[in-house]
């Protein structure tokens, strides 16, 4: 028996230390919170997804009054952009989200598990590392792959 430790590799950074592409993903990631039905949380959630044919494809969290139907901003983005666009490639995500007070959350929030794991498949479907962009107001998170943000993920497929 022996104990290990599973580390996550993270790049904490700015807004204006990012690369045009990575800032202009952010861009389109925090006007889709425009776009989020969110009438129950109050909670509106945006995601940009950067695809290799140069399209980038939103999504925001979409509630309903049954509330398990509702779907976050990652998976709407994700079956969109492979519904939309069944040959592209995803390269990177980018997540940003506006609290009940309507600003900008300050730290930046996170994928939720499910997300993380529908992700996950189009990474593999990628066949290389989709980035992870995480914007708050203070700080922006880089991952370098969906594969990062769930360390011992289901992956027999
Ligand atoms: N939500 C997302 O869209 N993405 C996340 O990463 C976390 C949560 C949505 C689900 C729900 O509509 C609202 O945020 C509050 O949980």
């Amino acid at each position: 028996m022996k104990e290990a430790t599973i580390t996550i590799p993270v790049i904490e950074a700015q807004y204006d230390e990012l690369t045009e592409t990575d800032r202009r993903l952010i861009d389109e990631a925090r006007q889709a919170t425009e776009r989020s039905y969110a009438p129950y949380s109050r909670f509106h959630v945006g995601a940009a997804i950067l695809l290799d044919n140069g399209e980038t494809v939103t999504g925001a969290n979409q509630e309903n009054a049954a509330y398990p139907s509702g779907t976050c901003a990652e998976r709407s983005a994700c079956y969109y952009a492979h519904a939309r666009y069944p040959e592209a490639r995803f390269m990177a995500i980018a997540i940003a989200a506006r609290g009940t007070d309507g600003l900008e959350v300050a730290e930046p929030i996170s994928p939720c598990g499910a997300c993380r794991q529908a992700l996950l498949e189009y990474e593999t479907l990628a066949g290389r590392n989709v980035r992870v962009i995480l914007a708050g107001r203070d700080r922006i998170y880089i991952l370098p792959s969906v594969r990062a943000t769930l360390p011992l993920a289901f992956t027999e497929f």
